[in-house]
């Protein structure tokens, strides 16, 4: 099946069992806001827990905080937001849609790429053991020429974008032919850059209200609080701030489910060090990030990195950790190293000193940060896009079957264990019901007594249940349970009194942190 089917098959799917839903759905949605339903907000609160915790429990030089989402609006000009978060925009005079102009130029790009790994693939099907990849990738008369185009249009692509180059970029549009999807034509009007910061209004008089922003990320929040959290917390660099919440941008291209939203969550963390040895944290934070999405188990072939070639005015190193969508490879995290830019910046728009003294040497000064930021929306799509399994279960006499399994990482699942009676009479339901009155203070439970058992585990399977537990007629009388184990569908006899043991052991976050 088609990757493209499989992603719509996985909306689907997020939707039917209560993953997640579109905003203001019986108003007929609202563009790129999506809401989390009873599923789904457990999935996520599991992911945020393995992101805090691998943060500020395994690091005693890293605290957390949760500042506002409203911010005095000065501190998004000294952050650079209100003159420079733009996207250059471009539309279709015919179809009249709105595009981002390096979005366009960077899909046109992704072409080249998926036709050299098509080729690729051609031949490795063809040749079988024999294939000498790195050969016929440096002698393909086919994919020369689409690496010769490639690195032509990325090179014009990546000066103009260094240089904010907005006629160039049409121009590239234009030179490449690239047609606008809805209409087919290249009828484009030009270049524009569009800020993309919601602001609103706070205060009772309108004469008297003051423009204020949506953050666009929660980096500032823990700018701006440094020296509160440094000397109340007494840290010593290095140490590090982070923090999960809320972020808005006003995205053009709004796409791909919660990939790109108007309204997200960002998990992030600012690391200050002394400055000059910024780039080696910048190689350990990288290094670590990576492990933290590798220790999911999802296949270190789905990962890589992206070294930005164009760096922020701030930065001094950057870098994306991309996963491996159904979409193509597309940046989850970001890692940079962002100076002083910062903390200067707010230095002399407060006229507050944001030093760090530093005992060891005797001397004050403004450290350098290097910053890891992942969206836990982004992060959520990769494990369910990881996790999603369509399942040919045909039997061996011929009778059709299949399964649709989230294999989702125990600790992550929403639900841990179903206790299923195996029917709804002779007592099993009220055993179901004490092994649960046992079992849900350490985990979620879920009873389900509904259907034929098969059906059962199907709907359990569905949503990543790791453990069905079922209560049957020999359960009264030795006390003993099936469990089923979701991935291999393999099921064991064991006693109730050891249910509590094996679960804890397999759903433990302790083992994913241990990886790191
Ligand atoms: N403080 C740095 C910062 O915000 P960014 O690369 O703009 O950097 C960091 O964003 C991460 O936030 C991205 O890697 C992505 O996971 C997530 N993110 C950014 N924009 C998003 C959007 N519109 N929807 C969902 N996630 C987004």
């Amino acid at each position: 099946m088609a990757q493209e089917d499989i992603f719509k098959k996985l909306v689907s799917h997020c939707k039917e069992y209560g993953y997640v839903f579109q905003s203001s759905e019986i108003y007929d949605g609202l563009g790129a806001v999506y809401d989390y339903g009873q599923y789904g907000v457990e999935l996520k609160n599991n992911i945020k827990k393995y992101w805090w915790d691998s943060m500020v429990l395994l690091h005693e030089n890293i605290v957390g905080i949760d500042s506002a989402i409203f911010m005095h609006p000065t501190i998004w000009k000294a952050s650079g937001h209100v003159d420079a978060f733009n996207d250059p925009l471009i539309d279709n005079k015919d179809s009249k849609k709105r595009y981002r102009a390096d979005v366009l130029i960077e899909e046109h790009m992704a072409k080249y790429e998926d036709k050299i790994e098509k080729e690729v693939e051609k031949a490795r099907s063809r040749f079988g053991e024999s294939f000498d990849e790195p050969l016929f990738r440096s002698t393909n008369p086919k994919i020369l020429e689409a690496k010769e185009k490639y690195d032509a249009l990325h090179t014009r692509f990546a000066a103009a974008m260094q240089n904010s180059d907005l006629n160039e970029l049409r121009q590239i549009i234009i030179d490449s032919e690239i047609a606008c999807p809805i209409s087919g034509t290249r009828n484009w009007t030009e270049v524009r850059q569009f800020n993309l910061m919601f602001a609103t209004e706070m205060g009772s008089t309108s004469e008297g209200a003051l423009k204020v922003y949506l953050r666009p990320e929660t980096a500032q929040g823990i700018f701006v609080n440094f020296l509160n959290v440094q000397k109340t917390g007494r840290m010593r660099l290095p140490f590090g701030i982070a923090q999960i919440g809320k972020a808005f941008r006003n995205e053009i291209v709004a796409r791909q489910f919660i990939f790109r939203m108007r309204e997200f969550e960002q998990m992030e963390m600012q690391f200050f060090v002394q400055p000059g040895t910024e780039l080696d944290w910048f190689e350990h934070w990288k290094n670590l990030r990576m492990k933290w999405h590798q220790a999911l188990g999802f296949g270190e072939s789905n990962y890589r990195f992206h070294d930005h070639e164009k760096l922020a005015h701030y930065a001094n190193a950057a870098a994306d950790i991309e996963y491996r969508f159904p979409f193509g490879f597309k940046e989850v995290e970001g890692i940079h190293s962002r100076t002083d830019f910062d903390l200067k910046q707010h230095q002399e728009y407060s006229g507050k000193k944001m030093q760090f003294f530093d005992p060891e040497r005797n001397e004050s000064y403004v450290p350098y940060v290097i910053e890891t930021s992942i969206g836990v929306d982004r992060m959520f799509l990769q494990v369910v896009s990881a996790s999603y399994y369509e399942e040919d279960l045909t039997k061996e006499d011929g009778t059709p079957d299949s399964r649709v399994v989230l294999r989702l990482p125990a600790f992550l699942a929403p639900v841990k264990l179903a206790v299923l009676p195996l029917v709804k009479k002779d007592g099993l339901p009220e055993i179901s019901r004490k092994i649960i009155d046992e079992l849900k203070f350490d985990f979620n439970c879920q009873y389900d007594e509904k259907d034929s058992i098969g059906k059962r585990y199907r709907r359990q399977d569905a949503i990543g249940t790791p453990y069905c537990i079922t209560v049957d007629y020999q359960t009264p009388e030795d006390q003993t349970v099936t469990i089923r184990y979701r991935d291999s569908m393999e099921q064991e006899r064991i006693p109730v009194t050891r249910l509590r043991d094996i679960i804890a052991d397999k759903v433990n976050l302790r083992e994913l942190l241990r990886k790191l």
